[in-house]
């Protein structure tokens, strides 16, 4: 298979799915907020993750790239379990792309900076190199024209699509998306969407958390539902969105599809 001109995908090729999730329990003092997950995902495979708020969707996706500790169980990611700190720490989270709902870029960076700082500090990359690269997926994610501007003198949308580019220029094994939709304007909702599916569809793993129906329709492989600090449901988009089996999927989905 020729290799992309932009590569996005982990390298590492078995068949072994990329993340593995075994019986993780986690607390914050009494509050028991993730319980007995077990899942895993496939190199390629896009996991939309769904549930009522305070269901630790977000906890869940904190401790895969462990900015949370998990208090029982394991998580692997291309077989490895995750360090707890360190070097080898640092080289997993320059693994897993992370995208939040608050876009963090740095305000005092450009656009360019923002996706060549990583690259040159963690993987060595040179200037010319990173700066190369950096353009390339300015230009895939729709803002090459913004390069030399501040965060700041950019839309929601754009800044939300270079945190992407960001994420994407450490060639990360696999992206974290936790809700990157919520806190934009409807309008530049869908441009940020348009970005995701495009990965999907060139094969990145991703595990996304949102409740946008389109997106988890066009490109999940599969659904979790969450609720409960508990995986209560895993389905295909069809299945999930057509026939909900847990009395708890189905009050949520007549939740947010009543609108
Ligand atoms: N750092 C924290 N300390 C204490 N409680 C927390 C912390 N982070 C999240 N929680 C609680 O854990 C639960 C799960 O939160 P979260 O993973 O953010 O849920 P979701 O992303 O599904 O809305 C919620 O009850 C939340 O209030
Ligand atoms: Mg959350």
């Amino acid at each position: 298979m020729d290799s992309p001109a932009t590569p996005i995908r982990g390298t590492g090729g078995a068949a072994a799915p990329l993340v593995v999730i075994d019986h993780v329990d986690k607390h914050f003092g009494d509050l028991h907020v993730l319980r007995d997950i077990t899942t895993s995902v496939a190199r390629g495979e896009v996991v939309v993750v769904i549930g009522p708020s305070g269901s630790g969707k977000s906890t869940l996706c904190r401790a895969i790239n462990r900015l949370e500790t998990i208090d029982s169980g394991s998580i692997t990611i291309d077989g490895k379990e995750l360090p707890s700190e360190g070097r080898e720490l640092a080289t997993l989270r320059a693994d897993v792309g992370m995208v939040f709902q608050s876009f963090n870029l740095f305000a005092h960076k450009t656009v360019l900076e923002n996706v060549t700082l990583a690259p040159m500090r963690v993987r060595k990359l040179s200037k010319k190199d990173a700066e190369k690269r950096g353009m390339e997926l300015l230009d895939r994610v729709g803002v090459a024209n913004q390069a030399k501007k501040l965060p700041a003198q950019l839309s929601g949308g754009q800044q939300q699509r270079v945190a992407i580019a960001r994420s994407l220029a450490m060639d990360p094994k696999l992206i974290l998306l936790d809700e990157p939709t919520s806190a934009l304007d409807p309008e530049m909702i869908n441009e940020v969407l348009d970005v995701m599916v495009g990965l999907a569809r060139d094969g990145m793993t991703m595990i996304v958390v949102t409740h946008e129906m389109g997106f988890a329709r066009k490109a999940a492989d599969r659904v979790v539902f969450m609720a409960d600090g508990r995986i209560e449901e895993e389905a295909t988009p069809e299945e999930f969105f057509s026939n909900p089996k847990s009395p708890r999927a189905k009050d949520f989905l007549s939740k947010i599809l009543a609108h």
